[in-house]
């Protein structure tokens, strides 16, 4: 949700700038803009659009020199899509850009207007800048320190002082920022990313602390100027993971990616047939006296944690709620030290899950993240964190990062059950075994790509669909159904089979598609008898199943047979999720809308 970069060298900041805020569009593609400093000017250059616009105006500009500059990639919260709210904003005294939401911006703006400082455009931005310049008196501390006081909300900002040229400053509260320095100069960007095309080794910018970058150092400092060692962290993969890698999308490449991103996240946690938490230091205790699992998480990551639900009930036999981390916070969540609170998130940056985990620290809850990014603001404080190794997720729309998130669901579950003395050792081994042959039914459906692709065509030019199933088959319909929705624009919903028919089935006219999602043994007929009753009112069925034709007896049910490998009842859902991906992309390929970065979406939401 925003993307921010700033480089201070010995060599042109243009191009790193410009590269960097594209490996960051991901983060919001409304406007982008570059501030370059030069002789006594700092220049700016922005526009609405993509990066590629402001490639295009950069290039097309003269004089773009200066080896120290700042960068931003927005997506709109306060003001319109346009040039002049576009970042970086500049007063009297700074340029600045910011990632997150000043929430009191409206008090504060009416406070500077009483002393002449009015902004020119419509973003909280740029009174946090007019706040910050009325505070520079000189010293860039103390004016930082002094705003820190004084904004409430989110934000990671980086500051350009006039009077220091060849320095920036940057704080962050909850809106990430990370930071390298090489021999040609020093870095920060929103996300690693930004940062491995010059290193691999970098720093997150703790909350309440000032970094300054110069050509010739990085210095952290807490708010009171003290200097400290920064906590580094080295990055396991390189530019060729943040890379398309030959497919035409990044959505495509990461549905690929999934065969080799389950087995790195699954595979060095099982040992002699037990899962091992040792490595992630997940001690045994965190499972001992639990009764009772929330799991909290936004979007695509609360999809997995309805997986998780009902995985955990039908083995573990105790309670587990699945709650929206925007909603968490704001319902009085009962919980105590028995309570284990999971949360889920690719980015580990995610507003409300990160306030939901602060809520659950609070009230003594155990917590445990799931969580994709090494070092994130989740990872760093909750009790423990399971790390997804899905490498870098860059499409807007999240499928790696969900088969992950369930395979990190399924190895709590199995380590609360042994810990519960739910399973025998043997049982658990037995569980684990299914839970791999589960995993490596994957690559049978991305062969199936073409096929599907014939199946997204039929279905391309539909205003509206369904995704219907029972139990696990549901949870992983929600996924399904999002995926759809989000990046084709189809008017997508999943429903729980048997609740079509208590009001929804009056949506289902003639070639609705109704994708049917039928693995789940026991409620197989249950869920075949729901398909009857929309193909007698003519929808176009999609039927998801691993039952032949011949098993399942469902001839004439469906318009089209999406026959994924056997499932697993208890770990099934990986083989339906992969075809309900590529169904997503291929339908909106045909729609001719950009995969990777839908409308009004960014990746990583940092802001309530
Ligand atoms: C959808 C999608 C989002 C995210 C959600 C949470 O494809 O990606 O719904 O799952 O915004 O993000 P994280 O997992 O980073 O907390």
């Amino acid at each position: 949700m925003c993307g921010i970069i700033g480089f201070t060298g010995i060599t042109e900041a243009a191009d790193i700038l410009i590269n960097g805020l594209a490996s960051l569009e991901y983060r919001g593609y409304d406007s982008a803009g570059i501030a370059l400093v030069q002789d006594n000017n700092t220049k700016i250059i922005k526009t609405t659009g993509k990066v590629a616009d402001l490639r295009d105006k950069v290039t097309a500009t003269d004089n773009t020199y200066g080896t120290c500059g700042i960068g931003h990639t927005r997506w709109a919260t306060h003001g319109g899509v346009t040039e002049t709210n576009a970042h970086p904003h500049q007063t009297p005294k700074l340029t600045l850009v910011h990632n997150g939401i000043i929430e009191n911006y409206k008090e504060l703006a009416d406070d500077l207007a009483t002393k002449g400082l009015t902004p020119v455009s419509e973003t909280d931005t740029e009174i946090a800048a007019l706040l910050i310049d009325s505070l520079y008196n000189g010293d860039p501390f103390e004016a930082l320190r002094e705003a820190d006081k004084i904004l409430e909300g989110a934000y990671g900002f980086c500051v350009m002082f006039n009077d220091r040229p060849g320095v920036i400053y940057s704080m962050r509260n909850a809106s990430p920022l990370v930071v390298t320095h090489t021999a040609d100069g020093s870095y920060i960007g929103s996300d690693v990313i930004a940062l491995i095309p010059y290193s691999k080794d970098y720093f997150v910018v703790p909350e309440e602390h000032i970094v300054v970058l110069e050509k010739g150092a990085v210095t952290l400092y807490t708010m009171d100027e003290q200097v400290v060692e920064p906590k580094m962290l080295h990055v396991d993969w390189d530019t060729t993971a943040a890379q398309k890698g030959g497919y035409d999308f990044f959505m495509q490449k990461e549905i690929y990616d999934q065969p080799e991103a389950v087995k790195n996240t699954i595979l060095p946690r099982i040992h002699n047939g037990k899962v091992d938490f040792s490595a992630d230091k997940i001690n045994d205790e965190l499972f001992e006296g639990v009764n009772r699992v929330i799991v909290t998480a936004c979007g695509t990551a609360m999809h997995s944690g309805l997986v998780g639900r009902s995985i955990i009930e039908q083995l573990c036999r105790i309670p587990v709620t699945v709650e929206i981390a925007s909603e968490f916070r704001y319902m009085n969540p009962i919980m105590d030290e028995h309570t284990l609170v999971v949360i889920i998130t690719q980015s580990g940056e995610t507003a409300d899950s990160l306030a939901a985990l602060r809520l659950a620290n609070e009230r003594g809850a155990k917590t445990i993240s799931i969580v994709n990014v090494k070092g994130s603001s989740i990872a760093r404080e909750s009790d423990y964190v399971l790390y997804t190794h899905a490498g870098p997720e860059i499409a807007v729309a999240s499928t790696k990062a969900f088969t992950v998130q369930c395979c990190g669901m399924y190895l709590i579950t199995l380590k609360l059950a042994e810990v519960m003395g739910i399973l025998t050792d043997e049982e658990i081994a037995d569980y684990l075994a299914r839970f791999v042959a589960a995993t490596e039914t994957i690559p049978a459906v991305l062969e199936m790509d073409e096929y599907i692709q014939s199946i997204a065509y039929k279905i391309k030019d539909t205003f509206s669909a369904f995704y219907i199933g029972r139990g696990l088959d549901h949870a992983f319909g929600c996924e399904g159904s999002l995926k759809l929705k989000e990046i084709s624009y189809v008017n997508s919903e999943a429903y729980n089979a048997g609740e079509l028919k208590h009001g929804t089935i009056s949506l289902v006219t003639e070639g609705v598609p109704i994708i049917a999602i039928a693995t789940q043994d026991h409620v197989f007929s249950k869920t075949m008898a729901n398909v009857e009753e929309v193909k007698a009112r003519g929808a176009h069925v999609i039927l998801i199943t691993d039952v032949t034709e011949e098993e399942g007896g469902y001839a004439g049910l469906y318009d089209d047979l999406i026959l994924v490998p056997k499932c697993d009842d208890f770990f099934g859902g990986f083989a339906t999720t992969v075809a309900m991906q590529i169904l997503a992309y291929h339908t909106t390929v045909y729609r001719g809308y950009n995969v990777d970065q839908p409308r009004n979406l960014a990746k990583s939401v940092t802001v309530e």
